[in-house]
């Protein structure tokens, strides 16, 4: 299915918006606006942050209410699923994140039967996506930037994975990640994703319009010209 064609209805009401960052200032501004859902982080966004991931994964999840993924970094599925049992204790809104392969599947399935919230990450197709909402995973991250930098579509794997969970009525969510700009987050929503997770700036950004800012500006001239107050 195509971008410009209608996607088909999915429960929620609304596309949920994520925060890809470990940034706890960006995290605490942003969730002031009452925009945010949850909040998505990797091995690379912890380096970045420089905070040790037990701690800043707990900070996090304190500012906001929905989930927030915190990403293993073994890559054998015991190893994996000690890690995720880990992870989980931290906070009630953790959502684990475990990477496309078939030991992430496997601990997917485990973490997922005990309870936890899944989050499979590195996905890059439609047959990955299918597979991990075979293991039960409740969000399936498929990375659009990075398949647009090889000159591939992101928003169509987003929209193939859309007509392939309705199908079959999987419940898995839609977690587009490695969203890079505004268009990515509209597209995302024409074509029936259930959450994008992106960074802050981008996030920001969303709001952003030349013709409201102009238009804003004429309106406050002409106010100051009625010489009138509203409080
Ligand atoms: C989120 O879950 C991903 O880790 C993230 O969106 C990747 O984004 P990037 O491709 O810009 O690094």
């Amino acid at each position: 299915m195509g971008r410009n064609q209608k996607a088909p209805k999915i429960e929620s009401k609304f596309m949920k918006f994520f925060a890809d960052t470990a940034e706890i200032d960006e995290i605490a501004a942003l969730a002031e606006t009452g925009m945010v859902d949850g909040v998505t982080t990797n091995p690379s966004l912890i380096l970045k942050s420089g905070r040790d991931i037990l701690e800043v994964t707990r900070e996090i999840c304190a500012l906001v209410d929905g989930p927030v993924s915190a990403e293993v970094v073994s890559l054998v599925a015991d190893d994996m699923i000690a890690e995720g049992r880990k992870l989980a204790k931290i906070a009630e809104n953790i959502a684990i994140k475990v990477p496309l392969t078939w030991d992430g599947l496997k601990a997917c399935k485990v973490l997922t039967g005990e309870g936890n919230m899944v989050n499979v990450t590195l996905c890059f197709s439609a047959n990955q996506a299918l597979l991990a909402a075979k293991a039960g995973a409740t969000f399936i991250s498929p990375f659009v930037g990075r398949l647009d930098d090889i000159n591939l579509d992101g928003i169509d794997l987003i929209a193939d994975i859309r007509t392939i969970y309705d199908n079959y009525d999987f419940e898995t969510q839609i977690l587009a990640a490695s969203a890079r700009t505004v268009n990515h987050i509209s597209d995302c929503a024409l074509v029936g994703a259930d959450i994008v997770t992106a960074p802050p700036a981008v996030l920001r950004k969303l709001a952003a319009h030349p013709l409201t800012d102009k238009g804003l500006a004429t309106f406050m001239e002409d106010w100051k010209k009625t010489g009138q107050k509203i409080l």
